[in-house]
């Protein structure tokens, strides 16, 4: 089974032009695979920045494009009907907590629905690895840190969480059922060139170049475990090449299911930094001082987040670690040159 997880192989990507499937894909390519990449373009944020990842990754001989919805009837059936891919990286969805206060139902439909078609699709050709994007938010009210995988899960803060934490039971449940191997990837606040105009690097680093208030939420309480883009696509490279064999735990902390080829991993860096912080190295890679708007903590929003990297380490050994100033005067240096790509075409 493994054998089908070396390159040349096809692989699948959902939300190949989004921020994280972009990188990914990147990395597919370059390692020898061909790989073919769903994405609905949605208008959550500017559809440009969409369309430009995907230019790039169009560059390539090996990749192909789709453009469609996970949950349009039939699309993720046929695709994999037709193409059979070895790997599976389910990264699309719709993303962000304070969005999913205002619309849960485009969380209903893109990330429960649209994982429930592809689980489907998946049952009759079986991949010899599917990873599935989870999210930190999972981990919800839970207070002790850092977060473990076997941790429970049961307390989401926002409806954003509460639908991943939904797409990794319907995972397991399929994984058992159909003998489909799962990691369910919880990632922890990713950042980097490229990256998605409505987090906070993005934010900040627009209004800091543009001497506009920087709009902090309760930024003086909070701490994120940021996690560079390329150290998280190493990570998940590797991980790929380890799907879960049922009865073979790594070790005592390990998060397999006792009745699937499932286990969930936390991708961060295992390093909680103030928000402030974060700022602060955007104000040190831009050269100027930011105006900081102070505003209350916004709903759903949880006041830290912290991986135990335990479990990834068992599985993907030694990782890369970006400084998290090298990791933002990167998005800086690649932030300047889109603004002014897009102030060109206007
Ligand atoms: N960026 C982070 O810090 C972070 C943290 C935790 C989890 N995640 C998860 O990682 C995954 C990738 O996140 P990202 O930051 O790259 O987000 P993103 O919004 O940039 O990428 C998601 C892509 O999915 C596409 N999409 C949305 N709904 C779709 C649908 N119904 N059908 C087909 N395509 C659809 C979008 O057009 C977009 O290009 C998501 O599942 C997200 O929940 C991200």
């Amino acid at each position: 089974m493994t054998d089908r997880l070396s390159p040349p192989g096809r692989a699948l990507v959902t939300g190949a032009a989004g921020f994280i499937g972009y990188h990914l894909s990147e990395r597919l390519l370059a390692a020898g695979w061909s790989v073919t990449g769903l994405d609905a373009h949605s208008p959550y944020y500017d559809p440009r920045l969409k369309a430009a990842r995907e230019a790039r990754l169009l560059r390539h001989a090996r990749f192909r494009a789709v453009h469609g919805r996970l949950e349009e009837p039939g699309l993720l059936a046929a695709l994999v009907e037709a193409e059979r891919p070895a790997l599976v990286l389910h990264l699309a969805a719709q993303a962000g907590v304070r969005h999913s206060i205002d619309a849960p139902g485009e969380y209903v439909s893109a990330n429960l629905e649209g994982t429930f078609r592809l689980l489907e699709a998946l049952r009759p050709h079986p991949p010899a690895h599917l990873l599935l994007a989870s999210t930190s938010s999972v981990y919800g009210a839970n207070p002790r840190l850092p977060w473990r995988e076997r941790d429970t899960t049961d307390a989401p803060l926002s409806f954003y969480a509460a639908t991943k934490t939904g797409c990794e039971a319907m995972a397991h449940a399929h994984a058992h059922l159909h003998a489909i191997p799962t990691t369910a990837l919880r990632f922890f606040t990713v950042y980097g060139p490229w990256g998605r105009p409505d987090m906070a690097l993005f934010r900040f680093t627009r209004a800091v170049l543009a001497d506009e208030p920087v709009d902090l939420y309760g930024a003086e309480m909070q701490r994120r475990d940021f996690t560079f883009v390329d150290d998280l696509a190493e990570a998940v490279m590797r991980l790929a090449a380890r799907p879960p064999a049922p009865g073979a735990p790594v070790g005592p902390f390990d998060s397999l299911s006792p009745a699937a080829p499932f286990r969930s991993v936390n991708v961060g860096l295992g390093e909680p930094v103030p928000l402030l912080d974060f700022l602060a190295a955007v104000e040190a890679a831009t050269g100027r001082t930011a105006r900081r708007r102070a505003l209350p903590v916004q709903p759903g929003e949880i006041a830290a987040t912290w991986a135990d990297t335990t479990l990834l380490g068992a599985l993907a050994g030694p990782l890369p670690r970006t400084p998290l100033a090298e990791g933002v005067a990167r998005f800086v240096a690649w932030f300047r040159g889109w603004d002014q790509s897009l102030a060109r075409s206007t």
